[in-house]
């Protein structure tokens, strides 16, 4: 949107000659929604009578690992090109030193090997942070209650490795913490795995938005303290800027922006400065928003299309979302 737009005076510019019919304004839609946007984040969990409706997130199930290897066959009927794998892993085997995080026999792993079965084509997302096998919540290793980071960084690398042996294709790493897109490539490459790409979570917020998704992974109650002192200030701009920046340099192939719709103004400025893919998470609690507000009848539908277009308007390539199943159904 560089250009200068000209509007010759009234009359002779009525901007409702163009919204005036349906096929006027498919004509000039600015931007479009296809299901080849989309990554659907989907829960697999391992423990028995684990899957079933999440409270916080009505319409959205933990998955059993046939449940996952179905949703993989879903999503490639629909167009989608990918899914994004979250672990409900068992609370007795977390531990503060995570060492389940790069067990090849993690439930994460074991999904990922189940949906590259299912459907090989499909591509498989990770997420790279060790909340889900760390005892206290934490995305890092925690010490005298700081999270410490150069050690974190060396787990998540092992943990990455796992993943891409059991054949996932993208990696997502969500922890924050410094310098690990660099180490990452670095493992990566000299490990063989020089075609697993790296969609950084680089301008990841301390969220509140965030809550329904720890519920999700069985999180909430273990959390000790909160994010803040590794994930950026929902107060700031330029230092997301920086994080992109950040992470682009140390050789992430792509970016995302998290939260999203709270976010779109850090979504065009990464799009515009750095013309690098860039993707937006549309989190657990605006799906809790909108899905919440739907089933309560204060709201249409409509407004779920309506909020991941914004996500296209605000230069985002994809989103990941929720409503991937539902609007790739739709958009059919
Ligand atoms: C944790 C992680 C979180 C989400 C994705 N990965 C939560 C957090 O940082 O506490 C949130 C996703 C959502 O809310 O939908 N590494």
């Amino acid at each position: 949107m560089s250009a200068t737009p000209i509007v010759a005076p009234f009359p002779a510019t009525r901007l409702r000659r163009l919204r005036r019919t349906e096929r006027l304004r498919a004509l000039t839609a600015e931007v479009n929604l296809t299901p080849a946007n989309l990554i659907w984040p989907i829960f697999v969990t391992e423990i028995a009578g684990g899957e079933g409706e999440i409270a916080s997130m009505p319409g959205v199930h933990r998955l059993t690992l046939d449940g996952a290897k179905r949703a993989a066959e879903r999503a490639m009927d629909l167009g989608i090109p990918a899914i994004c794998i979250f672990p409900h892993s068992d609370p007795d085997l977390k531990t503060d030193t995570c060492e389940r995080a790069w067990d090849p026999e993690n439930i994460g792993n074991r999904a990922i090997r189940a949906i590259k079965e299912a459907a090989p084509e499909l591509a498989v997302m990770t997420d790279i942070a060790l909340d889900p096998y760390n005892a206290n919540g934490h995305d890092g290793i925690v010490r005298d209650g700081v999270i410490v980071n150069d050690e974190s960084v060396e787990c998540l690398v092992k943990m990455a490795l796992t993943q891409a042996e059991a054949g996932a294709d993208i990696l997502g790493p969500s922890d924050m913490m410094d310098g690990r897109i660099g180490r990452l490539r670095a493992a990566l490459e000299e490990a063989g795995h020089q075609d697993v790409a790296i969609l950084s979570y680089a301008a990841k917020y301390a969220s509140g938005f965030y809550g329904p998704f720890r519920d999700a992974v069985g999180a909430s109650g273990r959390l000790v303290g909160d994010k803040k002192t590794y994930q950026i200030n929902p107060a700031n701009r330029d230092e997301a800027m920086r994080c992109v920046a950040r992470d682009l340099a140390e050789g992430a192939d792509m970016v995302m922006v998290k939260p999203g719709m709270p976010y779109l103004d850090i979504c065009r400025m990464v799009r515009d400065q750095f013309a690098a893919p860039t993707f937006a998470y549309q989190v657990s609690g605006e799906y809790a928003m909108i899905e919440g507000a739907v089933r309560q009848g204060w709201l249409a539908r409509e407004v779920v299309m309506e909020s991941l277009l914004a996500f296209r308007r605000a230069g985002c390539d994809g989103v990941l979302t929720y409503f991937a199943p539902e609007v790739a159904e739709q958009l059919g």
